[in-house]
Parts: structure tokens; sequence; C-alpha cells
């Protein structure tokens, strides 16, 4: 019998010990809404919004509610959902008054003649469809907007461009057999306005296809970009490789071509599930075939290189 597969993750990078317990309890729960939207026999993209949208009300991650600060004092936020059957997507970029932008993202994907709209435009045709706008505020979870810093000089430093965030994302299969993703972030710390990393991005943060897998990824979204880091999980599974060994292999490729940080979460079509970092911690959560839920904030095994290299550099 066909079971559906559902996995989540809170972030690739440095989780203080502190924070542990509540970044694998958030993803746990996240995990577990999903997988009842699964088995009640709703769709993958269902079950990945909702799942997103537990993570977007949790301010233990970098989406949503906890979102870190940019250079002016702002939360500026990115989504993206993604539909395996028809390769579909809807992405919003550098919005500050949606509570869920995995929702919004979902809605310009089912809604609009367009896939991705940024900034005011995005917020604008949030009202325009019906969905109620949040006071900016209201997302400063994480730290309150009391602590910002002014702003920084004008150069991106480079310890704040390598530094991973805590980036959220989940991928399905439904009981149909169909395949979603969705990823949502609020970026990285003290990023400059207008600012976007991968997340957003079809390919980079997010992508599924049906015919061979679907994949979200995490991590210093500048490094993510560049090789284009969830489609080419899914083209190493189109290519043959297991779930796993696709996680293991984009992972080695970040770091061997640009030497970046972060993780990767994929299912094939068959609900296979594969998992990788190679920063000190990825908290995630699943949901096995009987039901059971597995949740941690590290992979095993981690065979990934350069992950000793993302230790030393990421604990400091
Ligand atoms: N991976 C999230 C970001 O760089 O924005």
């Amino acid at each position: 019998m066909r079971r559906p597969v559902i996995v989540v993750h809170g972030g690739a990078w440095h989780i203080a010990k502190a924070e542990l317990e509540a970044n694998i309890a958030g993803c746990r729960a996240a995990a577990l809404t999903g997988w009842e939207r699964l088995l009640s026999g709703a769709g993958a993209l269902d079950a990945v919004e909702a799942a997103v949208r537990v993570l977007e009300d949790d301010p233990s991650y970098d989406a949503g509610r906890g979102s870190y600060l940019n250079r002016l004092g702002q939360v500026q936020l990115d989504a993206i959902v993604m539909d395996g059957q028809t390769l579909d997507f809807g992405a919003v970029a550098a919005v500050e008054r949606v509570r869920h932008p995995i929702s919004l993202a979902r809605l310009v994907m089912a809604q609009c003649a367009h896939s991705f709209v940024v900034g005011p435009g995005a917020e604008a045709l949030a009202e325009h469809l019906g969905m109620e706008l949040c006071d900016p505020a209201d997302l400063m979870g994480k730290q309150d907007a009391g602590s910002w810093a002014p702003p920084l000089p004008t150069e991106v430093s480079d310890t704040v461009a390598a530094r991973p965030g805590d980036t959220v994302g989940a991928v399905a299969l439904d009981l149909a057999g169909h395949l979603a993703v969705a990823t949502s972030t609020g970026g990285t710390p003290d990023k400059w306005p207008g600012r976007v990393g991968d997340s957003p991005l079809v390919g980079c943060g997010a992508y599924a296809d049906d015919a061979a897998g679907a994949a979200a990824a995490t991590g210093s979204g500048e490094s993510l970009m560049r090789i284009v880091t969830s489609k080419t999980a899914v083209d190493l599974m189109a290519a043959g490789h297991s779930a796993q060994a696709a996680a293991d292999l984009v992972l080695a490729r970040l770091w061997d071509r640009v030497r970046g940080y972060g993780g990767v979460i994929v299912i094939d079509p068959a609900g296979t599930i594969g998992l990788a970092h190679n920063t000190p911690n990825l908290a995630y959560a699943y949901v096995t075939r009987g039901g059971g839920v597995v949740a941690g904030a590290e992979a095993s095994p981690i065979s990934t290189p350069g992950r000793a290299a993302g230790l030393a550099a990421v604990m400091v």
C-alpha cells in the first residue's frame, strides 16, 4: 500500500545547545501537521504549505515570526512553493507585512498569471487576493526591534555573507504519488535591504519533479545559488543516484566548487528520504511509513566532505 512521506528542516547552521530542543520540537510539530494532512488525503502541496506555516509561526526559526532583521532593522521575507506534478511554482521575496509568506507564494502559484512577485508589489497582490497584511512588528519574534544596531558600512561583510541561516523547508510525497516542496526564510542576519538568497529561487532553494524527486536547500544563499542546489539534487536522482547519495553529492559539490555551507533534504519518487549538511546542525523531522516521527539536529550518517572545515568555520 502506498504511504505518504514528509520531511521538514529548520535550517543548517550552528544551533546553540539551549535552542536545540526547541528547534527539534518545532520540526516534529511541523512534520506531524503535514503528515496528518497527507493521511487525510490532502495533496503534497497542502502538506508542505501546512508544515511550513507551523515553522513560520515558531520564533525558533529564521522564517516568518522569528526572522533576522536586515541592516535597516526590518524583516524581509522570501518563500517558494513548487508542484512536482505540473512543475508550476509560486514565489515571493522581500515582503515585510506577510505573516505567512509560504501561503502568499501558494496564492501566486494558484491565482496569478505570474510566478514570482517581490516587495511592495507582492504585498499589494496579497491584499488584492484577500490576504490580510500584518504589522511588521508581529514578525520580530527572535529579536526585539530595540536591539537593532545602526546600519553597518556599505560593504557586505564576508563573515556575515558566509554565515548560514536557519531557513525552513518541507518536501512531501502524497497518496497519489505527487511531490511538492516549500521553502521560507528571513534570509541572512544584517542583510542589505532587498537582498534575496537562494530560498525563493526555483531550482536553488527548492525543486520538485514527480519524475525525479524533490529537494529543499538551506544555508548560505550566496553559495547555494551558484550550484543551483535543489535542481542539482533532483538531477542527481534522475541520473540514478539514491536520495541519500544525491543529498551527499550535492553537498560535496557545494563544498568542492564554492566552499559553501548548507544542507539539503530530498525525497525520491518512491518516498525514500535523503538528508545531508556540512554545518554543525540541521534540525529536521520526518514521518516514517509506519507513522513514527523521527526528529533530530544531526543527520546520520554524515558523510559530507567539507563538514570538518564547516564545523571549524561556523563554531567560532
Ligand atoms: N538560505 C537562505 C538565504 O540565504 O537567504
